[in-house]
């Protein structure tokens, strides 16, 4: 297993090497990250390059055992580029160009861009090909952004669009150009969406789209030449979780393995339950069906002006449980020392500016021991779920383009009904609409606007074969061009939901919301809010109804029997969480997917494979609790308060026990 951090020896002088691998070693770090920002220390003039400097580091760090994960350093151009090739600069909606001397801030279709990076990639992997203490690359740093509306990317669209439709009768069609009688008879005249909340919705989601591809290109350029040129180390990328700028589904397929950055640490209060991690762990998981890395995990306080709360005693180590426990193989903390200059002098590391081994590093330290103590039983083993959750890039930007209502955020609406999984022990994977539906038990597809005909046919075939569907309001409005289906909705899926859905409405004063009446499968009394549809069952029977005046008829929540399965359809979106309970224990129940008891603040997750079953209890409280545990469990790591079949965990504790 691979334990370690995001190191900057650059940023130090080469004296200080010495130490700071020596305090790695002592803690069990086997691996650094480095040189991702370094562009201009290993080229400092256009094809000068220099390596000495890196190779010094890499040999300090080999001779104590650390091995080096080297960074594509594109993320961040040196200022001789943009001076000679001004037009890598990305240019901004209202077409000046972005100032240099920030990062990520590169045009992805500049041809010099591409030419630059390509030269500096292959300088690197023809260098470094052959140091045995680098084992991988990660490409540039979190790619994302930003979009660039120059006269390069323009072209560039517009061929991509050429290639995409082939005539412009057919991009004509696809994006209803006789709306406003917007037709176009030129390719040139096809405009940049600079602005999503007026421009064709189908033409925003071909350009998110097209910009999504520049940069998957951008990175197939650079793993070309690493792939020729090392071929035994991986290539990996950190990602970000729940962004979603990008289709990370198509970043994820050239790389052996998708890494990520989790900093959880200001989302909420602490001890508040952060299913978000979870969320976008099992997002990372999916991209590619396997175990990922954490490329950089939060060690200290952070921000770039002001920066947020410190981790407490025992949440460090809690926080990298709660990934592991998700499918996490390696480990690496961002950043080893805090840095004294530049705009991230208050993002902290394990280290502060002092570069003393303290609490956190102490931590750390204990974590990277005791990983290294599981590691040969979590290898070959992952995360198993029955239930998937459709993750779908292409509907959050349509749902992004054009909402529909008021706080619509296609990840909040399926992170409510993971949440209530997560409280109730349930594993989830995040899957891509093309994956297999029919070895899961039970599919949630909240929020998926985009709805190809063919998506459709195939749910409707899982779950007349035995599936259990969740389907909510504004799923399958549109086609995979954006435009509204002519169907009354749900469309393609009316059979296995057995609902039809006339009319509907949004509520933009936040004081309108009905009252939910829950039935005796789904009991309790409820508040609707932002928005409604007035669901007709025809087949279904209702779980919840309206208790209001005009809704007569209409009901909210349903379940349907179709073939040998179930089809359940949530028609608006409600307040608090009980709700979301109730609704997703009857999901789960009609899947035959068992639940645990667990106490209020402790997330329970099982990794197996190869024969063993781990189970991981993390407590994202500050409070001491107790939990039941399988007879026969044995506790591997955190099981000094295991008795009589519960385990009694501390604030911010973390267990792995051995089920089989
Ligand atoms: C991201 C980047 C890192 C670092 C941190 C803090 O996660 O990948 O390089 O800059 O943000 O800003
Ligand atoms: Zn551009």
């Amino acid at each position: 297993m691979r334990v370690g951090v995001d190191y900057y020896p650059e940023h130090w002088s080469p004296e200080r090497w010495e130490t700071d691998a020596r305090l790695m070693k002592e803690a069990g770090f086997n691996v650094v990250r480095l040189a991702e920002f370094a562009w201009a220390d290993m080229e400092p003039e256009e094809g000068r390059f220099d390596f000495s400097w890196l190779d010094k580091a890499l040999d300090v760090l080999g001779r104590n055992g650390v091995a080096a994960i080297l960074g594509t350093p594109t993320g961040a151009m040196p200022a001789w580029v943009k001076e000679r090739y001004p037009e890598v600069m990305a240019t901004g909606k209202d077409g000046k160009r972005l100032e240099w001397g920030v990062r990520k801030n590169n045009c992805f279709s500049s041809g010099a861009y591409r030419l630059l990076s390509e030269r500096i990639v292959a300088a690197m992997a023809s260098h470094f090909k052959g140091n045995p203490n680098v084992i991988g690359w990660q490409t540039d740093n979190e790619f994302g952004g930003p979009q660039c509306f120059c006269l390069s990317c323009r072209d560039s669209f517009h061929s991509w669009l050429r290639r995409k439709y082939g005539s412009l009768e057919a991009l004509n069609k696809a994006h209803g150009l006789h709306f406003w009688g917007q037709k176009v008879s030129a390719w040139s005249q096809i405009p940049l969406p600079v602005d999503y909340g007026a421009h064709n919705p189908s033409l925003c989601l071909d350009w998110q789209r097209f910009n999504s591809d520049l940069n998957v290109r951008f990175q197939a350029d650079q793993l070309r030449i690493l792939r020729e040129l090392c071929p035994k180390h991986f290539a990996t990328h950190n990602f970000m979780g729940l962004f979603s700028d990008l289709n990370y589904y198509d970043l994820a397929k050239d790389l052996d393995f998708v890494s990520w950055d989790n900093y959880p640490v200001d989302e909420g209060l602490p001890g508040e339950f952060p299913y978000r991690a979870s969320m976008a762990a099992d997002v990372m998981r999916g991209l590619k069906g396997k175990n990922f890395w954490i490329m950089e995990q939060t060690a200290g306080p952070h921000g770039w002006g002001t920066y947020g709360r410190n981790v407490r005693p025992g949440e460090l180590r809690k926080i990298a449980y709660q990934q592991v426990s998700r499918g996490a193989d390696g480990m690496i903390w961002f950043r080893w020392r805090s840095c004294t200059a530049g705009r991230e002098q208050y993002w902290h590391g394990l280290l502060g500016h002092d570069g003393k081994a303290l609490r956190r590093y102490e931590e750390a330290k204990l974590t990277a021991q005791e990983l290294h103590k599981l590691a040969p039983l979590l290898e070959g083993t992952t995360v198993e779920a029955k239930v998937a959750f459709v993750y779908d890039y292409e509907s959050i930007w349509a749902t992004q383009i054009q909402p529909g209502f008021k706080e619509n955020y296609a990840k909040e609406r399926a992170l409510r009904l993971y949440s209530a999984l997560r409280r109730s022990g349930v594993d989830a994977d995040m899957i891509p609409p093309s994956a297999d539906f029919s070895k899961y038990s039970a599919v949630f597809a909240p929020a998926l606007y985009i709805m190809p005909d063919a998506l459709a046919k195939r749910l409707d075939a899982y779950v007349k074969a035995g599936g259990v569907l969740f389907f909510n309001g504004r799923s399958g409005v549109k086609d995979e061009s954006g435009l509204c289906h002519e169907r009354t909705l749900p469309g393609l899926l009316s059979d296995a939901l057995g609902v039809s859905i006339e009319e509907y409405e949004a509520f933009n004063d936040s004081r309108i919301s009905y009252k939910i009446r829950g039935s005796a499968e789904l009991p309790g009394e409820y508040a609707s809010k932002r928005y409604c549809d007035w669901v007709k069952p025809l087949s279904a029977e209702a779980l919840a109804s309206y208790g209001e005046w005009h809704l007569d008829g209409y009901v909210a929540a349903t379940r349907n029997r179709y073939g040998k399965g179930f089809g359940f359809y949530l028609g608006c979106e409600v307040d608090g969480d009980a709700f979301y309970d109730a609704l997703a224990a009857c999901v789960l129940k009609a899947a035959g997917v068992e639940t645990l008891k667990l106490p209020e603040g402790v997330e329970a997750s099982v990794r197996s494979g190869a024969g063993r079953r781990l189970l991981f209890l993390v407590n994202h409280s500050e409070k001491e609790l107790q939990a039941p545990v399988p007879a026969g469990a044995k506790a591997l790591v955190g099981g000094e308060g295991l008795k009589d079949g519960v385990l009694g965990l501390g604030r911010y504790g973390a267990a792995v026990l051995r089920l089989a």
